[in-house]
Formats: C-alpha cells, sequence, structure tokens
C-alpha cells in the first residue's frame, strides 16, 4: 500500500510498505521548505528512510500519533471486521488510511478512506452509540458511518467521539473534518453512568472541576463545557465536551505527542517529567515553557492526576518550527494509581516539596518555590505536599 502524506493540503511524502516493511520518502518541494515536523526521529533528510519506531508496524512517531488506541481502536477494528477483514492482518498503512483526512494534528493520509461530511446529532444519539458500542461488542457496529469514524479516530481509552459544536445554539455535528459556520472542532467525552469502562462514573464531570482549578492555578487550558442534564431514558449525565487544540481558525495545527515526538511507549517505570523538560527546553527555547512545565507537573502531584502518562503530554507546533506545550488535557485525578506514569527526581511515589524545588533547579525554572506554595495553598483543593 502506498499513501500520500499531507500537512494541510501540502504534499510532505509517502509512505509504502509494498516491500514489507514501512517506507518513507520527503518530498523534494517539502524539504526544501525546511518544515521539521518530527525533529528527533524524523529529521528532514533526502531518499528513503525504512521506519523502525517502536510503534504498529515500525511506524515512526509523526504517524503513529495518527493512530487510536483503546476506545478508538475497537470501532476500528469492528469497522475492519463488517468489512470482512480480519484485523490482525491489517497493515498500520491501512489504518492509516482508514484515518484518512480526520487525523488529529495538520497531518492526511490519501487515498483517503474517510468522508468529509457531517450529520446534526443530539447529545442523546451520541450517548446511544457509544453505550452500544460497549455494550454489544458481538452485534453490528451502531451507527452511521461518520458516527464510526467520529469515534474511532481519536485516542484514549474512555468513550469520545469528534464533533462541532455552536456554542451559542448548543447544538452538535458529529464528524471529524469541517464543520459548518460557527461550529468550534471539539472533543466530546461520553459519560455512560454505571456503563463507564472500569466503572468510572463521573469521570467527565472530575475532569472538567480538575481543568476549572488547574486554570486558576496558571495551567493553560482548552475551553470547556460541561454538559449535563437528563437523557431520554431519565439518566443524569454530565458529558465534557472540550474545544480542540489541534484546530485553529486558520485551520488544522500540527500535534506530536510526547510518546510520538521522543519515540517513548507508555510503559511502566520508563519515562520521567525530567525528559519532558529537556525536551521541553530543547524543542521550545522558551523558559516560559519550561516554566509552565513545571506547574503542571506540581499540579499533578497535589491533585493526585497520576495517570500523567506519555500520550497525555503534547506539543503543538501553531507556526513553522515554532513548538509550544499544547493545552493541558486529560486532567483527571487518579486515586486507584498508587504512582505517576512519569518519575520525579527518580520516584514515582510519594513525591515530596524537596522532589519538585530539585527538578525546578535543574532546569532553572523561575521561583519554583513560589509556583509550589502557590499551588500548595489551595487550602482543601489540593492536598498538601510532605516536606
Ligand atoms: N482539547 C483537545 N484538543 C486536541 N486534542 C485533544 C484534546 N484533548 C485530548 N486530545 C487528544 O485526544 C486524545 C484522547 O483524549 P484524552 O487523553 O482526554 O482521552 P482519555 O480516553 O481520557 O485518555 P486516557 O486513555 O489517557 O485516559 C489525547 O491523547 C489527545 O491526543
Ligand atoms: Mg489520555
Amino acid at each position: 500500500m502506498r499513501l500520500e502524506v499531507r500537512y494541510l493540503e501540502r504534499k510532505v511524502g509517502r509512505l509504502d510498505d509494498s516491500t514489507g516493511r514501512i517506507l518513507f520518502q520527503y518530498d523534494r518541494d517539502w524539504l526544501r521548505g525546511g518544515i521539521e515536523l518530527s525533529p528527533f526521529y524524523l529529521p528532514l533528510q533526502a531518499g528513503v528512510i525504512t521506519l523502525q519506531g517502536p510503534f504498529e508496524g515500525g511506524l515512526a512517531g509523526l504517524f503513529a500519533d495518527a493512530l487510536p488506541d483503546y476506545w478508538g481502536r475497537s470501532i476500528m477494528d469492528r469497522r475492519l471486521r463488517e468489512s470482512g477483514i480480519n484485523p490482525a492482518t491489517v497493515s498500520a498503512l491501512k489504518r492509516l488510511a482508514l484515518v484518512g483526512g480526520g487525523s488529529f494534528g495538520a497531518l492526511s493520509y490519501h487515498p483517503a478512506e474517510s468522508e468529509d461530511c457531517y450529520e446534526a446529532r443530539t447529545l442523546d444519539e451520541a450517548v446511544h452509540f457509544a453505550r452500544d458500542v460497549l455494550r454489544f461488542p458481538e452485534n453490528e457496529l451502531p451507527g452511521s458511518k461518520l458516527m464510526q469514524e467520529a469515534g474511532s479516530n481519536p485516542g484514549g481509552r474512555f468513550p469520545k467521539i469528534c464533533v462541532g459544536w455552536q456554542p451559542q445554539t448548543r447544538q452538535l455535528v458529529i464528524g471529524t473534518q469541517h464543520y459548518p459556520e460557527g461550529y468550534l472542532p471539539c472533543l466530546l467525552k461520553l459519560d455512560l453512568g454505571k456503563e463507564m469502562p472500569q466503572g468510572k462514573t463521573d469521570l467527565c464531570r472530575r475532569e472538567y472541576e480538575l481543568l476549572e482549578r488547574a486554570e486558576r492555578r496558571g495551567i493553560r487550558c482548552p475551553r470547556r463545557w460541561l454538559l449535563e442534564g437528563v437523557d431520554d431514558v431519565h439518566q443524569a449525565y454530565a458529558h465534557l465536551l472540550v474545544q480542540r487544540f489541534d484546530r485553529s481558525t486558520d485551520g488544522a495545527v500540527h500535534l506530536h505527542s510526547l510518546s510520538g515526538i521522543a519515540h517513548k511507549l507508555s510503559v511502566r517505570y520508563a519515562n520521567s517529567y525530567e525528559e519532558l523538560f529537556r525536551l521541553t527546553s530543547t524543542l521550545t527555547r522558551d523558559q516560559r515553557e519550561v516554566d509552565q512545565l513545571f506547574r503542571r507537573m506540581v499540579f499533578n502531584v497535589l491533585a493526585g492526576n497520576r495517570d500523567d502518562h506519555v500520550r497525555n503530554h503534547a506539543f503543538i507546533m501553531p507556526e513553522p518550527n515554532q513548538w509550544k506545550l499544547s493545552p493541558a488535557y486529560d486532567l483527571t485525578p487518579t486515586p486507584e494509581l498508587a504512582e505517576h506514569s512519569l518519575s520525579i527526581n527518580g520516584k514515582w511515589s510519594a513525591i515530596t516539596h524537596g522532589d519538585l524545588l530539585a527538578v525546578g533547579k535543574q532546569f532553572s525554572v523561575r521561583q519554583a518555590a513560589s509556583i509550589i506554595d502557590e499551588i500548595d495553598s489551595g487550602g482543601s483543593e489540593e492536598s498538601g505536599l510532605p516536606r
């Protein structure tokens, strides 16, 4: 299979797995433009590159970032089975073609096996779709083709769907690519009540509250709405809608997860905040971004968000070769996790004031002690830190 990779409308290069390995070649014009989309593991270079990343099929992180995990993948696999294809035999490039033009970030894959349209739907319809996906794994996949695509493209483990949202009229459309005028590209994280995976009832509300708190502590967060009400089967719900930071009024924005850009898998005891600090400093060359990361690390420790894994941190490139940390996302209290996913000063748990200060000092964070105090002084909100 061969796929053309595009950044917005421009050709970046070509992927080819017809020899059994995944090969990639940058387009000559793209090389001339000098935009580095993945500077560490797929820097601009002429000629054919054999991809040897730690991801599916050897994909480089630049492309692996577009593939769904858990939730989206379960839908994608069912889409494949329904077309008579065994998902276990499907190549990584076929999956990229299914994502097609509906990828997160600014890359798209052609010829795309995805639709560029939207359909008006209600919240209840989105909930029914997600419930049926979980309830009836053996039945025909529910929802329209478009709904299935909108559900299978985003990453993460919990039920969600790509939507356009009109905040004034509070109307929804479903689809992954273009939306009508006035609709904001959003990710709708669905509250399925007792049917939430891992029994995580009220997850969306808790995430919303943590985002609110994080923003008050100086952390950049996406615009968000908590959609509360009672559904058509009389169940109370609180869904979380977050505006997508990989979309701007000018179009798509390049997005690269920490996992993708640093070729890191989400495995225990393998990753650290210090690596993320080094990367942030190298990529952004901006101490303010390093300071922002420090705030996030301190907040995650104090608020007990230990699900701070390598797919829950990302960078965006709003202007060519100008990187920033993406706004914070997936902030949830995780009392069930004993340890952080990223180590801090060599530790995964029982992080102290001294550990945070040591990291701050190592990365020249300005006023590290007062940032800690500011976040720690949230009274009952944050948990307090052993010294
Ligand atoms: N506001 C946003 N704008 C753009 N992309 C986003 C946004 N929020 C999340 N994402 C992307 O969607 C993915 C899934 O979102 P999120 O991490 O919130 O889901 P989750 O199911 O709670 O994840 P996890 O499995 O880590 O618990 C993220 O990894 C990120 O790539
Ligand atoms: Mg996540």
